[in-house]
């Protein structure tokens, strides 16, 4: 299965310069689909081979310090196991009815395929998600590929859950926070900022907990709370003897050897599991590009190579998508179209500013990193562009985009919600980056280089990561939706 992946997955790299010969401005494509989008070409099986056009690439990734990233080391084995049964079952939510897997999906991407993600008591998977009694969540469900690298320290698109190299937290729960936090026997297991976030999905009353009256976890008083009960719920009380899940205990005993007795674990030993488990399972660093840093020259197609010029040159992407993993972990205001319920209030969305206060934040969000961007669409912080070009294309002209957009190219669920007040656009405007102004000028093939270059960074494993879904989970209850 993953070799004939594989194979697609080069064909689907090449074929892109054969497919659109010399086509000039405006040749745009609008695929939505890239993985699905790779014929036959008698030309597939040519080695890539400009020598000239090899060396302008390696010159330009040793001029930006672009080298092979260091995986992590592997995870024990039982933390990773505890993880994944964590991360596939509904019991972590208050109506036993989400879980984390149902927004970042293995097979769609790690995300959930729509502009923004649906919460609890919606219904159906990935793109077929329908609302039922659930409600749209602000944001789009960003990729989880990655997110275990050191580097990664900052979560969520206003980075409001951060570790600091020393582990100190800074999280939306002061109980967490500093270098002396009360809840100090949670806070020293968050081992990683992927792990501190995996605390707070399940304290959002539209995600994972559900609404007052509804249950338990939704009724607690507060975070700490709720984080003991699902506590309750995984090993029970009373040192396990009442209540809780027998194959939790096993699972909890085994990632933790060294904690004795059951009513001493904590929430923060499912977060460390979970985080460990993404770490592990989405670990993506065999894509072509880092076959290339690996030393393969011909892992990458020239047509990639071209937009990767593009992409450290003229366009000057990597101002803000810096270094191997394409991000400087900064925020900036791009001049996205604010699509889906908001945050502030509805039609708004401020980003960062939401977190720090300050007015210099209002707009910016989190640079992502590009690594698998090929298949972790819609893209942006709301998925306002459906298709790869058409999020690239947004550069050639920011704030023309922003006025401009075309809505069209959003699911019928969302198409009604694109703010459109034309005080917000123009201050969405107002606040772009200085980095795009000028923006830089592309056009059809420029963008389609970029493409390509970006389609690179595609892990061919995380095209086909269905075999992460196990089979149940400890709970009984129903895996995906
Ligand atoms: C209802 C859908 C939904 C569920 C359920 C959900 N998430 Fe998310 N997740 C999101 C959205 C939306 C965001 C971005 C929110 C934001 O940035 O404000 C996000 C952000 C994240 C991030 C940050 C990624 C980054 O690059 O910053 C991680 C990691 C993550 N979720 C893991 C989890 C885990 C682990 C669980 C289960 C405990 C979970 N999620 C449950 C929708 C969901
Ligand atoms: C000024 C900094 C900056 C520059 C320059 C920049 N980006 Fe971005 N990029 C961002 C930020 C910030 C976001 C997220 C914005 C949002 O969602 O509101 C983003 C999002 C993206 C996304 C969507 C990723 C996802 O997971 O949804 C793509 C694709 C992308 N950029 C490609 C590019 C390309 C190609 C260029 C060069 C033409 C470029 N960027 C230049 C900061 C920048």
């Amino acid at each position: 299965m993953r070799a004939r992946m594989l194979l697609v997955l080069l064909l689907a790299l090449v074929a892109p310069a054969f497919l659109f010969p010399g086509c000039g401005a405006g040749g745009g494509t609008t695929n939505t689909d890239a993985t699905d989008n790779a014929p036959a070409d008698p030309n597939d099986d040519q080695p890539p081979g400009d020598p000239q056009l090899e060396q302008d690439f390696a010159q330009i990734l040793q001029q930006n310090n672009i080298n092979a990233v260091q995986p992590i080391p592997p995870a024990p084995q039982a933390l990773v196991t505890l993880g994944r049964a964590l991360f596939f079952d509904k019991i972590l939510s208050g109506n036993r009815n989400i879980s984390c897997s149902t927004c970042h999906e293995p097979t769609a991407g790690t995300g959930d395929a729509l502009s923004v993600s649906i919460g609890e008591g919606g219904t159906g998977s990935a793109a077929s998600r329908q609302l039922g009694t659930g409600v749209l969540i602000p944001r789009n469900a960003p990729p989880v590929f990655n997110r275990g690298l050191p580097s990664e320290r900052r979560m969520f698109w206003d980075s409001r859950v951060s570790r600091a190299p020393n582990g100190n937290l800074n999280t939306p729960e002061p109980a967490l926070n500093g270098g002396n936090p009360t809840a100090a026997d949670i806070a020293a297991q968050l081992d990683t900022a992927l792990a501190a976030q995996a605390m707070f999905p399940v304290t959002s009353r539209e995600e994972m907990r559900g609404q007052a009256g509804e249950n338990e976890i939704a009724d607690a008083a507060d975070n700490l709370e709720v984080w003991a009960l699902l506590m309750e719920r995984l090993v029970g009380t009373n040192n396990g003897s009442e209540g809780g899940i027998e194959e939790y205990r096993d699972l909890f005993q085994a990632a933790f050897p060294n904690v004795v007795d059951f009513d001493d674990f904590n929430f923060g030993h499912a977060a460390r599991a979970l985080g460990a488990y993404q770490a592990t399972a989405f670990q993506a660093l065999d894509s072509p590009f880092d076959r290339y840093l690996a030393g393969d020259t011909n892992a990458v197609s020239d047509d990639a190579k071209r937009g990767a010029l593009l992409f450290y040159g003229r366009a000057n992407c990597d101002a803000c998508h810096e270094g191997p993993l394409m991000s400087d972990n900064q925020h900036h205001a791009i001049a996205v179209p604010q699509v889906g319920p908001g945050k502030d209030f509805p039609g708004e969305d401020t980003g960062r500013a939401l977190v720090t206060g300050d007015q210099d934040d209002v707009y910016r969000f989190r640079t992502p990193s590009l690594r698998n961007v090929e298949i972790t669409g819609p893209w942006m912080h709301d998925g306002a562009y459906a298709t790869l070009e058409n999020a690239i294309r947004h550069y050639d002209n920011p704030t023309q985009r922003l006025q401009n957009y075309n809505a069209n190219q959003l699911a019928p669920l969302v198409r009604g919600l694109v703010d459109l007040d034309p005080g917000r656009n123009q201050a969405r405007a107002d606040a772009l980056s200085g980095i795009l102004r000028p923006a830089p000028n592309l056009n059809g093939q420029d963008i389609d280089l970029i493409a390509a270059f970006l389609r690179s960074l595609t892990d061919p494993v995380s095209t086909d990561l269905s075999s992460e879904v196990p089979p149940r989970v400890p709970s009984g209850l129903p895996v995906g939706d």
